[in-house]
């Protein structure tokens, strides 16, 4: 028995929109307005609670995998604890939960160098209690801020910038003040410009996609990342990207377009530590970006570029870029480092009341 063209039309609606309006009825409430967050709105008249409060501000502005934004904040009598939200642990592409532990590095940095401007001396503890507890940080009112904003200032304008890079060399004295601003005797940082290792890196990140989009789980996790519209395209945009992520080859697009970034970058930059454990992913997160405000105070672009350290048999082979002599050969973060447009809009961000512990 023939099915008609009427029904399988109307099937197909139905399926349609069976997927495609609960997801966007479900798209989280995120918009680009974190990023007008202005530091003459700084509660000076307030409780203490209210002020650090307003530092929050700025660490939700720090980059993220997939633009999850893991974090959640308590803020109790001169301290504010910074916890891991295990529900946007990303389980397939962040098994150990390493990038997790970055990003929640990147906000710590952005709260650090938020609370110093504000004239706030801060002291950090990592991992004092329960495992999602990432850190306490004390905070103490001072008379001073410090004379240099640069880092601070950068905070509301880096972002990630995913075009191609200008062949242009970045100046020996431009390199060494990102650097000088970047030091912790834990995380090491590696930039080269060496066109073999650029190769190297190309081919581990090509075979990395090939593996990573042949895995139904990773295209699945990533799709439903997408559909959620924090990952760039939104609305009904973020739906298609999604499907067009979990039904079709996107594989072959993928390596493309890493191919094109890879090959037009002018320097590859390396965060390693000695030790792989959480600790290390936090610290490495904090210089991470550190890094990142540096250059973008600069007029640097960056983009981190994970696919290599996303499967085992890519990841171990990482650490043979790195020098001989480094005896941090645990690669936490990969980034293309250049001069790149800036992307048209901002990433979007949930509201800061979204991620702060209410008071019980
Ligand atoms: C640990 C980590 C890994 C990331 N990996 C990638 C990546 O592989 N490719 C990419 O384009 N962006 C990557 N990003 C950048 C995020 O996608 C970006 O920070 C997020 O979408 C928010 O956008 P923004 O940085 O422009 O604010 C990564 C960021 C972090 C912190």
């Amino acid at each position: 028995m023939g099915v008609s063209a009427t029904r399988v039309v109307l099937l197909c609606i139905f399926l349609f929109l069976g997927m495609v309006l609960p997801g966007l009825v479900m798209q989280p409430e995120a918009s680009l307005q974190a990023w007008d967050v202005s530091e003459n709105d700084f509660p000076i008249n307030s409780s203490s609670a209210e002020k650090l409060t307003f530092l929050l501000n700025y660490a939700i502005l720090a980059p993220s995998v997939y633009n999850s934004q893991p974090w959640l904040f308590n803020v109790s009598e001169g301290e504010i604890q910074v916890y891991a939200d295990k529900a946007r642990w990303l389980k397939v592409a962040d098994v150990d939960r390493r990038e997790q532990h970055i990003s929640l590095g990147c906000a710590l940095e952005n709260l650090l160098i938020a609370a110093e401007h504000f004239g706030y001396n801060c002291s950090v503890s990592y991992f004092p209690g329960p495992e999602s507890l990432v850190a306490t940080v004390s905070l103490q009112p001072n008379s001073t801020s410090p004379s240099d904003s640069r880092l601070f200032d950068a905070i509301t304008s880096r972002q990630t910038s995913r075009t191609p890079y200008e062949p242009r060399a970045i100046s020996k004295a431009d390199l060494d003040a990102i650097i000088s601003l970047c030091s912790d005797p834990d995380v090491g940082i590696f930039i080269t410009d060496d066109p073999a290792l650029k190769r190297s890196f190309l081919d581990l990140t090509i075979t990395a996609d090939e593996i990573l989009y042949s895995n139904v789980n990773y295209k699945s996790e990533l799709g439903h990342w997408l559909s959620r519209g924090v990952m760039g395209p939104r609305g009904l945009e973020a739906k298609i990207a999604q499907m067009k992520v979990v039904f079709l080859d996107v594989g072959p697009e993928q390596i493309k377009e890493d191919e094109d970034l890879i090959n037009s970058t002018p320097y590859l930059g390396f965060i390693s530590t000695a030790n792989n454990d959480s600790l290390s992913s936090v610290k490495a997160g904090r210089i991470l970006e550190r890094f990142w405000l540096s250059a973008t105070a600069l007029g640097i672009s960056m983009q981190p570029m994970s696919q290599a350290l996303g499967t085992a048999q890519t990841k171990e082979n990482l650490s043979g870029l790195l020098p001989s002599q480094s005896s941090m050969r645990e690669v936490q973060q990969i980034f293309r480092l250049g001069y790149g447009k800036p992307a048209a809009e901002h990433s979007t961000r949930m509201p800061l009341a979204d991620v702060l512990i209410a008071e019980q």
